[in-house]
Formats: C-alpha cells, sequence, structure tokens
C-alpha cells in the first residue's frame, strides 16, 4: 500500500469511525490541538450506525472516548493540546459529572489537565425538570500533552479600555501592559440563525465562530494541523481554515461532510479575506504605551507623597520615559529629576534608593533613573503639569511654575476615569 504524504493526509473531513483514526493517519503526522465537542452520550441521533453516545451504556460511551483521545495523544506534538467541550447531565435525579468522569480516564493516557474553563452561554439542552436552576453553562476542558505547551496568551488579551473596569487609569500597576488576560469564563453566544447559514442551525449546534477562534488563536501557529474527531457541522474546521491552519476532521454521517463542503466552498474567500483585514492586536501597542506612561507618572506621584511625610523641601519632580528597560523583570527606564533646594542630595538619595527597592515602588515594573537639579527648563507646549493627587489628568489654565504643580513631564495622559466603565 501507497504511504500517504502529510499533505495528501490533511484538509480533509474523513467519513470514518474516530476509533479507527490511526488507520488513516500516518504516525509521522502531528497534530497541533485538538478540538471537539463529542457527541452528548445518549441524547442525541446523530444518524449514523456505529455512532457514539446515542445507543450506548455510560461506561461504552466514556471507554471509547479514552480510546479515541488516547490515540490522538501519540499523534499530537509534544507541545500541542486538547479542548474538549463537554457537559453534566442528569439521571434518576442526580448529577453525572461526564466532563470529570472523563477526565480521569484521560489523565491515566497522559494528557494533563491544565485548566477548566466555563463557556457561558445564553441557553443550553434542558437540565431537569427537577432541577432547581436554570442551566447557563458548558464545560471546556483544556488538557495538554506535556508541561511546556503552546499557549499564546498575549494574543487574546483585552485591551480595548471600554471593555476593562475603570480602574485601570487609577491603577495601572495592577495591569499587564499588555491587556487583561483571559479569565475562566468565557461568554459567547450559541450561534444564532444566519451566522451560519439557516441549514447549520436546523441541523446541528454549532460553536460560536468567535470560540473556536479563540482556541485556535491560543494553541496554534499558522500552518499547524487542527483535528477535530467529531466534527458535525464542521465548525472547527472551517475556522481553522480561514486561519491559515490546516485541518482533519472525522465523522459518520456523510451528509454533514456534503453541507460542510458546500458551505466552505460558497464563504470561505468571503471569511478568509475578513480575516485577513482584521487584526487582533490592532491598539495592542498604544495600549501598552498608555499603561506604561500612566506608571511612570504614578510612580512619581508615589514618591512625592513619600517624600512630602518625611518633610523634605518643596520639590517638583521632571518626568522622562526614557524607553524600554534591559533588566529582567523591568518594562520601562523612567528618568526622574529631583528639582528644588535639597539640604543634603546624599541623604535624600539615599533615602529614595531605600524607597524604590520596595512595594509599591518595586512593582511597577519601572527602571528608574534618579537625577537632581536645582533647575530646569520648561516649555509650555511641550510639557505637562499634573499636581499631587492626580497623575493621569493634566492641570489644563495651571502655570507650570506654579507651587500646585508638582510633576512635569513631556508625557501627556488626560484620563477621566469616569468615562471608563
Ligand atoms: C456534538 S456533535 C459535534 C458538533 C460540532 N462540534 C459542531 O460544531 O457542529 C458530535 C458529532 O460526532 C459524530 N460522531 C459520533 N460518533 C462518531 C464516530 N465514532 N466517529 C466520527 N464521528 C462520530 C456525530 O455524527 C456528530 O456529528
Amino acid at each position: 500500500m501507497k504511504v500517504k504524504t502529510n499533505k495528501e493526509l490533511i484538509n480533509k473531513i474523513y467519513n470514518e469511525d474516530s476509533r479507527n483514526l490511526l488507520n488513516i493517519l500516518d504516525i509521522n503526522i502531528k497534530i497541533k490541538s485538538t478540538i471537539t465537542s463529542p457527541p452528548y452520550f445518549d441524547m442525541k441521533d446523530y444518524g449514523s450506525e456505529n455512532q457514539i453516545g446515542f445507543g450506548q451504556n455510560y461506561e461504552q460511551y466514556l471507554n471509547d472516548l479514552q480510546i479515541i483521545f488516547d490515540k490522538i495523544y501519540s499523534i499530537t506534538e509534544d507541545d500541542g493540546s486538547l479542548w474538549i467541550i463537554i457537559d453534566s447531565f442528569k439521571r434518576d435525579n442526580q448529577v453525572i459529572t461526564l466532563p470529570f468522569d472523563l477526565s480521569n480516564k484521560l489523565k491515566e493516557s497522559g494528557w494533563l489537565l491544565q485548566d477548566i474553563i466555563i463557556w457561558k452561554k445564553d441557553k443550553t439542552v434542558p437540565w431537569s425538570k427537577n432541577g432547581f436552576v436554570q442551566r447557563k453553562f458548558e464545560y471546556i476542558l483544556f488538557f495538554t500533552k506535556s508541561k511546556n505547551f503552546v499557549y499564546n496568551k498575549d494574543n487574546v488579551r483585552t485591551f480595548d479600555t471600554n471593555q476593562l473596569k475603570k480602574w485601570w487609569v487609577k491603577y495601572p500597576e495592577r495591569y499587564n501592559p499588555k491587556g487583561k488576560a483571559l479569565d475562566e469564563i468565557w461568554e459567547f453566544p450559541i450561534p444564532v440563525q444566519g451566522s451560519w447559514g439557516d441549514q447549520y442551525i436546523r441541523h446541528f449546534c454549532p460553536l460560536p465562530k468567535e470560540m473556536v477562534s479563540q482556541m485556535i488563536e491560543l494553541s496554534s501557529s499558522e500552518d499547524d494541523i487542527i483535528l477535530d474527531p467529531f466534527t458535525g457541522s464542521g465548525s472547527v474546521m472551517f475556522q481553522s481554515a480561514v486561519m491559515k491552519r490546516n485541518y482533519i476532521g472525522f465523522e459518520l454521517n456523510s451528509d454533514f461532510i456534503k453541507m460542510f463542503d458546500n458551505y466552505l466552498e460558497k464563504t470561505f474567500s468571503n471569511s478568509r479575506k475578513e480575516y485577513e483585514l482584521i487584526d487582533n492586536l490592532k491598539g495592542q501597542s498604544d495600549f501598552e504605551l498608555q499603561i506604561l506612561n500612566l506608571r511612570i507618572l504614578k510612580y512619581a506621584k508615589l514618591l512625592i507623597r513619600d517624600l512630602d511625610k518625611q518633610k523634605i523641601n518643596y520639590f517638583k519632580i521632571f518626568v522622562k520615559n526614557k524607553g524600554k528597560s534591559e533588566i529582567k523583570n523591568k518594562l520601562i527606564k523612567a528618568e526622574y529629576t529631583f528639582v528644588g533646594e535639597f539640604k543634603n542630595v546624599d541623604d535624600t538619595l539615599a533615602n529614595i534608593n531605600e524607597l524604590i527597592l520596595k512595594p509599591p515602588f518595586s512593582k511597577f515594573g519601572i527602571e528608574p533613573i534618579i537625577t537632581f537639579s536645582n533647575n530646569i527648563k520648561v516649555f509650555k507646549n511641550k510639557n505637562f503639569g499634573y499636581i499631587k493627587s492626580n497623575s493621569y489628568s493634566f492641570q489644563k489654565g495651571i502655570d507650570l511654575n506654579s507651587e500646585k504643580i508638582r510633576i512635569i513631564s513631556d508625557i501627556c495622559v488626560d484620563f477621566n476615569e469616569n468615562d471608563y466603565l
């Protein structure tokens, strides 16, 4: 038998039983990430013989899933991963903990459970007449093959300031300058008519494109191979193709595959164009600069607060952003020039050096350069003044030489925290 090359094996949905996936996939093929939602135990008939779930008992069902994910483990790259979207359900007035029963089985195969994510959606399958709370979520289990795995968390951070709580302006040191990391509750509404085309919605519960895209983004790069052993409508396969990944799917019901091929043919080129146009990271570097500038100014504000307590002479601080720091764990260099009459500069410097080694200063990621000067030239058009209590909006209409102005900088920030939700 002629051995197929990787190129011949990828970008296909096989109308085959995924229990036999190793009969088709060459052992040399390497999957970067598997993203799948297995059949929902015996609750839905997907219309093909030998399907997993429907017609099986719980033990058979779990064993079959274990066999499949065990095989997938053997063809997954060492830094690869597995996402399983799965839910618990009720039988005989009791919760059956399917996500956890399955996790225990997969641990035996070597998969490491890294995270349990809650997918919050607006509705799901009916829970049970006797349940007293409404069902609103499903589990997403995230497994990896090893401890070192691909997880591009910086690609999916939130840096849209409208989505951040307003205190990012006042507490910039608490925010990662690249944006807020994902948390473990993901909110994605289930697709509605139109988003996948009417036919699709009638036949399946396809996964939300945005959610699949987030998983692909987190766990793979372009040209990697994404696998779905239960492709159904092919939502994972479609999004993989759009995002320039290679895909491999398995699906028993050939009608579903035909429908997918048709959908791909009709909509792929527009979706690909959209993908190429949307730059998800656009604005991230502006956000990063804003956070770092806010940190630099707040650092000066805190220095003034602490030194004023020690009742040294009146002084102003002249602040400059000096660019990226080369020191480990420091993000940015900033120059703080203390302008005033100091009785003993060496003592003040020693004082400052002691302060900045400790929190909160040590937590700002700033490499400070401390200098002293009796006088410094300020330019009305180039410099901005801040008062002792507010380092996030510069003062308008107050002379920079006024006593009220304590921080002068070429950094211009002007935030009204109430403008942010
Ligand atoms: C929950 S659905 C997948 C839905 C899919 N994630 C989507 O977005 O449409 C599960 C699918 O697994 C398929 N299936 C069941 N047993 C299978 C097996 N042994 N091999 C391959 N596919 C199977 C069913 O036909 C069904 O389409």
